[in-house]
Parts: C-alpha cells; sequence; structure tokens
C-alpha cells in the first residue's frame, strides 16, 4: 500500500515541519472534523454521486499507525485518510491539477496551515479546505471518530483495500 513521503527537510526555508504543529482541540482525533463538504460528483468529471453518509474504514488504533492511507472508493477512485498530530483529514487523492497521487506527497505546516504538497508539481493543497495558492480547490470530506473508529462522509463505500467489482455495483 502506499505510504507518505515526509521530506520535509528538502523544502524551503520558509517551510515548517509538521513535527511541532499542535492539533486544534476541533481537529483531534477524537472530535467531529467539520472540514468544509464539497459534493464529489461535482469535483471529479465522470461522478455519479449517491447518498452522502458516514463511511466506516477502520478502528482508530490501527489508522493512527501510519501518517497516510490509500482508502478505496467506487469507480476506481481513492481517497487519502491522513493522519497528522492527532488529527484525521480525508481528501480526494487525485491532484485537481494533472492527477498527481497525493497520497504519496509532502505533508507540512506553512503559515499555520497543514498542507499537502503534490509530488509531480508541488501545488499546495490545505488538508482543512483543499484549497490551494495555486488557485484549485481538492476535494475534503468530513472525518469523523466515534466508539473508537474512524468514519469518513462520502457518498460511495469506502475501504483500506480495492472493492469487488460486485462492491462497486
Ligand atoms: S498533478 Fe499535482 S500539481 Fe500537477
Amino acid at each position: 500500500m502506499p505510504a507518505c513521503a515526509f521530506n520535509c527537510a528538502s523544502r524551503s526555508s520558509g517551510r515548517i515541519s509538521v513535527g511541532g504543529l499542535k492539533c486544534p482541540d476541533e481537529l483531534k482525533a477524537d472530535a467531529y472534523n467539520a472540514v468544509s463538504l464539497m459534493s464529489f460528483g461535482d469535483q471529479v468529471a465522470g461522478g455519479d454521486p449517491g447518498p452522502e453518509s458516514w463511511r466506516f474504514i477502520g478502528p482508530v488504533p490501527e489508522l493512527t499507525k501510519t501518517p497516510c492511507r490509500v482508502v478505496h472508493a467506487t469507480l476506481d477512485r481513492r481517497i487519502c485518510l491522513f493522519y497528522i498530530n492527532g488529527c484525521f483529514f480525508a481528501m480526494d487523492a487525485r491532484c485537481a491539477h494533472s492527477g498527481g497521487p497525493l497520497c504519496e506527497g509532502d505533508i507540512e505546516e506553512v503559515n499555520g496551515v497543514l498542507k499537502v504538497f503534490c509530488p509531480w508539481h508541488d501545488y499546495d493543497f490545505s488538508l482543512h479546505t483543499g484549497e490551494s495558492q495555486m488557485g484549485l480547490k481538492q476535494p475534503v470530506f468530513p472525518v469523523k471518530v466515534e466508539d473508537g473508529s474512524v468514519y469518513v462522509k462520502f457518498n460511495s463505500p469506502l475501504s483500506l483495500t480495492p472493492l469487488s467489482a460486485a462492491a462497486k455495483e
């Protein structure tokens, strides 16, 4: 399974590693992550979104072992589930610029905002809002932790393993 490449030392001096950043209370793993929900179908060509609901991803102890996991959706789509300094974030895995793999991007704090940097052309995207300084906006999805499990609000089934063809129907 692809992992995030945390390569903060290679960044310019204006960027700060996430290592010292504190997670705001409202974004901690035990609280609802009230990031803005965008319509997946509106953001990604070919989408046919169903009803949004909370989709079980997995138990917190498992999902806090690594800073980024690929979560599989229907129609060969994926999202990145980030776990940074005690916070969960969910973002479309395919870069809004040209489809780069954001789950393999660097994560850094820039002026108080956690961002992922696309490994292909280095566009930045806020983990909170999906907004980029380059004028693009990446779909992001609400995350909640409830009874020791992580859920992402999404309009199709989600899984840590690729969904079977039957599950996609
Ligand atoms: S594909 Fe992500 S910045 Fe170009």
